[in-house]
């Protein structure tokens, strides 16, 4: 038998964009449904039997590790690499030589969310019998200058990459999953910095193809990345949830409903309020004489009281109190948002770097 697949997770990247929404500036640990990103990417490795991972990290390597720690508790050993500047996705898989050895390998971009994992891919790249050197995962977007691109042949065979094209050539975008025998080695020496001085896998892929090596794709639905705005980030959220299982833990009591698809993590209460799914509601929150509204994210330890909220993330911590009704929004962690009857009547706020308030 061949060798296991290995994976290069790559969660580097300067961590210099600065979101109102997180104190965290690692961008793979923005949560969805209460989940950082990159553990979804984990778990769907984990369950494609990839347990061998090297995880690229940069300036946000603490963050990372103390989420990740030594990946046990995904069931894989994780090993770190830090790349001192992010230099490239190629230069991540030159940095990783020695670890990957002559496996082929799984590499996942860290701030990627594909909703039906990876399983069905890394299967089909470990049992394949065609000589496939290179395999991709490609998406429908509508807006393709912000990817790779691929130009596919009628048989689904890559016949040219190119790095965020001013004029795209299609709509199909490079998702950040690729799986690589180790010709693609030999493809990450032999390529130069881009314009923008990164070693661009696109690029490596580019050059396996040019040099007779043959490079198949697969297209995936339900992609989503974060684009680090605020609407991108609840779509993201949405996407999560649509396929959440309805799993009630915490503790609800008897004035309360709690429709259709929702979570409520142990340790999580339920007063005098109704919960509509898909909605998920993290461990120790309170839920007091409120109403959740589908497609919320309420993290844990959080406190809504006399309110209303509906699509909407609120990250651990925080207290939502008397709010009529709030919808679209994203508040960050230990935030509070309250209506007060304190002299003078007027609207307090403390707001952070890059915040957006729509009062009404
Ligand atoms: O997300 C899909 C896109 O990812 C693809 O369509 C593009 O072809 C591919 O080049 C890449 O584009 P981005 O410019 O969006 O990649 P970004 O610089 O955001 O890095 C992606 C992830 O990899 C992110 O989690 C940070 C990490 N990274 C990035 C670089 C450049 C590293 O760990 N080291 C690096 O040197």
């Amino acid at each position: 038998m061949a060798n296991p697949i290995r994976g290069l997770v790559l969660a580097g990247g300067t961590g210099t964009r600065l979101r109102p929404i997180t104190h965290t500036s690692a961008k793979q640990l923005v949560p969805l449904a209460n989940k950082p990103i990159l553990f979804y990417g984990l778990e769907s490795l984990a369950r494609a039997g990839v347990n061998e991972v090297a995880m690229i990290v940069g300036d946000t390597r603490e963050e990372v590790k103390a989420a990740v720690g030594d990946g046990s508790r995904f069931g894989m050993n994780v090993t770190y690499i830090h790349q001192e500047k992010p230099l490239g996705l190629a230069h991540c898989v030159l940095l990783a030589r020695k670890l990957l050895g002559d496996s082929d390998f799984i590499m996942y971009l860290g701030d990627n969310f594909i909703r039906d994992g990876v399983d069905a891919f890394v299967q089909s790249f470990s049992e394949r019998s065609d000589g496939t050197n290179a395999q991709i995962l490609l998406a429908k977007v509508p807006d393709p200058h912000r990817f790779g691109v691929a130009t596919l042949d009628s048989t689904g065979n890559v016949v040219s990459l190119v790095e965020k094209p001013k004029v795209p050539a299609s709509d199909l975008a490079l998702v950040g999953v690729y799986l690589f025998d180790p010709t693609i080695h030999e493809a990450v020496r032999s390529i130069a910095p881009s314009a923008r001085g990164e070693l661009e896998i696109t690029d490596a892929i580019q050059w396996l193809i040019s040099n007779g090596k043959s490079v198949k794709s697969h297209i995936v639905e339900g992609y989503w990345k974060d684009l680090g705005e605020p609407e991108a980030l609840l779509e993201g959220n949405r996407l999560v949830l649509e396929s959440l299982e309805r799993r009630v833990e915490g503790e609800v009591d008897e004035l309360s409903r709690i429709e259709g698809r929702v979570a409520l993590e142990p340790g999580a209460t339920v007063v005098r309020s109704i919960i509509r799914g898909p909605a998920i509601v993290g461990h120790g929150a309170v839920i007091k004489d409120s109403f959740i509204g589908p497609f919320t994210s309420v993290a844990a330890g959080c406190v809504i009281e006399s309110s209303e909220v509906e699509h909407s993330i609120i990250l651990n911590d925080s207290r939502i109190s008397n709010i009529h009704r709030l919808e679209g929004s994203i508040i960050g962690k230990s935030a509070v948002v309250a209506k007060t009857e304190r002299r003078p009547l007027a609207n307090r706020l403390v707001v952070g770097d890059h915040s957006r308030i729509d009062l009404v």
